[in-house]
């Protein structure tokens, strides 16, 4: 081989992935203590003995002995030589290999490199400023800031001088162009030369998971402007790749919490209180990458921004972040205008720790925002806080959560599922309502007898909520027929929510007597629901063999219901279909869903 990769590569490449987090792409796993488990997929079993070990970041499977490392891992499974494995992982944690040969590529590494230890070199310089210099320790001690923290975060002071760390750095044989590239320097105007970006301000180096330092952020020690600077975007640097703190989560807590928070002094106090798993966005948004970060290194998540308006907006632009990334994190709600900072050190880590424990989750928050912002006891207030919260329910039609939400929504706010649906799906459901409604209320509307006994045909509700409704007519009218529908029909099939309800009602009243009361059924519901019972009891029936027709109306709704299941796979398969580059996870769930729709396509095809 010519240029291979050294062990400092390959080493900083299986520390930036994670085992359980790769594997888990192409095997289930579950938690067992502090391993995961899973089905081997080197050998044939049925019970798992496939062990990954997040601590050691290997896997064993003590069924057939296979074991390794992620490289292995991959190398095995996808069958990919030892380079292209590399290259894989490399990818996923957007570290830029040397191009095995190529010999630009190896100088961009080689350039990387020495920026990472020119920063280093730039920390320490700060660091050993700060031991020496009065007022900035003072400064620190007034923000609760002592040297355990210090030398646990690297904190530094870059002192008032426009050259000493330029000079510093120059001597130690530092090209001016890296010291500029690396963004330590900036030039003047007159571009005549070069002067130092931080000064006089507390620095705080960025650390990556490796423990190299990406940049800086400084801080003023009086009220000067801006409050805080950071190092720009250089090529070591991206900010929305990058997270403070990660380097103190990942050695403390893999595998846990982890609080997303604003601010480098947030991180800080909260870690000197024990809190010891927060990172800081480094005062840009919240972007996808950085959720992809945290994902690696917790389970739970939580955001703890600012309470004020544009911090509630920064925390639902992060929730949405973060559940693209399939994370929901919950949200830990501060007095206002206080930050973690301020709040752990007047209240303490117990009253910081109840906090955690009152998270609202992603629709608690949403209630809670938008309840903050609107009235909703005055009826513009309603309007616009229903607006609002359907608007972020639309964009999560057909997912599991879907109806708890909207019930959650419903019970929060007084405010009827009916009311929230309509929202959604644009009133449909009223306007049917309201054909109907026309139709019975125009006796002589298709003045003719045969329409009036069959007005069923000329319905323009979908054919499932019209055979909802037989059903109903017919359940109420006898408990024989209740006993043969019950067997293969439960309450909870009723794929409307009024006619659910109805029947949970019809159901219940039939266990414990023989014959209905349709008042004591009126009784328990609401003015809406029990005006549609009466539409349903009114319904003219017609059908003479009535074990037929029962048998008709449950397949008409099981039907509706697979079309349903079918229309909602087929738009999520179209999804995944559109996306340019799929995971791995993705195009297993495409497998899967194309799976279940060729089998519902299958059945509704010869079925109907
Ligand atoms: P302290 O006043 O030191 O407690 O800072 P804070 O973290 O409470 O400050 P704030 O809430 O104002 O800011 C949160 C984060 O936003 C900071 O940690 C910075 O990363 C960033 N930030 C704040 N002010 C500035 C600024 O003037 N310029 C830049 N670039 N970033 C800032
Ligand atoms: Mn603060």
């Amino acid at each position: 081989m010519s240029y291979t990769y050294n062990d400092e590569v390959i080493n900083e490449i299986r520390e930036a992935s994670d085992i359980v987090d790769i594997i888990s792409d192409y095997i289930e796993l579950k938690k067992t203590g502090l391993n995961y488990k899973g089905i081997c997929p080197f050998h044939n079993e049925k019970t798992p003995s496939f062990v990954v070990s997040p601590n050691k970041q290997i896997f064993h499977c003590f069924g057939c002995g296979e074991g390794g490392d992620i490289i292995t891992f991959l190398m095995k499974h996808r069958n990919l030589t030892f380079i292209e494995a590399l290259k894989d992982l490399a990818d996923r944690s957007n570290i830029i290999l040397p191009e095995g040969n190529d010999d630009a590529g190896k100088k961009k590494y080689d350039e990387r490199e020495k920026l990472f230890k020119l920063n280093r070199e730039a920390a320490l310089f700060y660091y050993n400023n700060l031991k020496s210099n009065k007022r900035a320790l003072k400064y620190l001690k007034s923000r609760n800031i002592d040297f355990k923290i210090i030398n646990k975060f690297g904190i530094g002071y870059a002192n008032d001088s426009w050259d000493d760390l330029f000079k510093y750095l120059k001597e130690k044989g530092y090209e001016e162009e890296l010291i500029y590239k690396v963004g330590l320097i900036v030039q003047r105007r007159d571009k005549s030369g070069y002067y130092n970006r931080f000064r006089n301000r507390i620095i705080f180096p960025i650390i990556n998971i490796r423990g190299k330092v990406l940049g800086f952020g400084g801080r003023v020690i009086d009220d000067g402007q801006p409050k805080y600077l950071n190092t720009p975007d250089t090529p070591i640097f991206n900010k929305g790749y990058n997270l403070y703190g990660i380097n103190i989560i990942k050695d403390n807590r893999r595998y846990d919490k982890a609080i997303l928070v604003e601010g480098y002094m947030d991180v800080i106090s909260l870690n000197k209180y024990g809190v010891d798993y927060a990172v800081a966005s480094l005062g840009t948004a919240f972007t996808e990458n950085q959720a992809k970060l945290l994902k690696r290194y917790a389970k739970e998540f939580y955001i703890c921004y600012d309470s004020d308006e544009a911090g509630m907006r920064a925390t639902d632009k992060a929730l949405e972040v973060l559940y693209q990334q399939g994370i929901k994190a919950k949200v830990i709600i501060l007095p206002k205008g206080k930050d973690p900072d301020d709040f752990i050190k007047e209240r303490g880590k117990k009253a910081y720790q109840e906090a955690i424990n009152k998270s609202l989750d992603l629709i608690d928050y949403k209630i809670y925002m938008y309840k903050k912002k609107f009235d909703i006891n005055k009826p513009e207030g309603k309007i616009k806080f229903t607006k609002k919260i359907t608007q972020f329910l639309k964009k999560m039609k057909g997912s599991i959560e879907f109806d708890v939400y909207i019930n959650e929504i419903s019970n929060n706010t007084g405010i009827s599922v009916d009311t929230i649906k309509n929202e959604i799906y644009g009133y449909r459901d009223n306007n049917l309502n309201k054909s109907y409604k026309d139709k019975y209320s125009k006796p002589y509307f298709r003045n003719n007898i045969k329409d009036r006994i069959k007005p069923v045909e000329f319905s323009l509700e979908p054919g499932h909520l019209t055979a909802e409704k037989r059903l109903l007519n017919l359940l109420l009218q006898d408990k024989n027929i209740y006993n043969k529908v019950k067997e293969e029909f439960m309450y909870m099939d009723f794929l409307d929510e009024d006619n659910r309800k109805i029947a949970e009602i019809i159901y219940k009243k039939y266990e414990k007597s023989e014959v209905l009361n349709i008042e004591e059924i009126i009784d328990e519901l609401d003015i809406n629901t029990s005006e549609k019972l009466r539409n349903i009891i009114n319904l003219v029936s017609n059908d003479d063999n009535k074990e037929k027709a029962i048998k008709d109306y449950v397949n008409r709704i099981n039907y509706y219901k697979k079309k349903i299941r079918r229309d909602y796979l087929k738009k999520e398969i179209n999804q995944i279909k559109d996306k340019t580059d799929k995971s791995k996870g993705e195009v297993e769930k495409l497998r899967v869903l194309m799976m279940e729709y060729v089998q519902l396509d299958k059945e509704l095809k010869v079925n109907h």
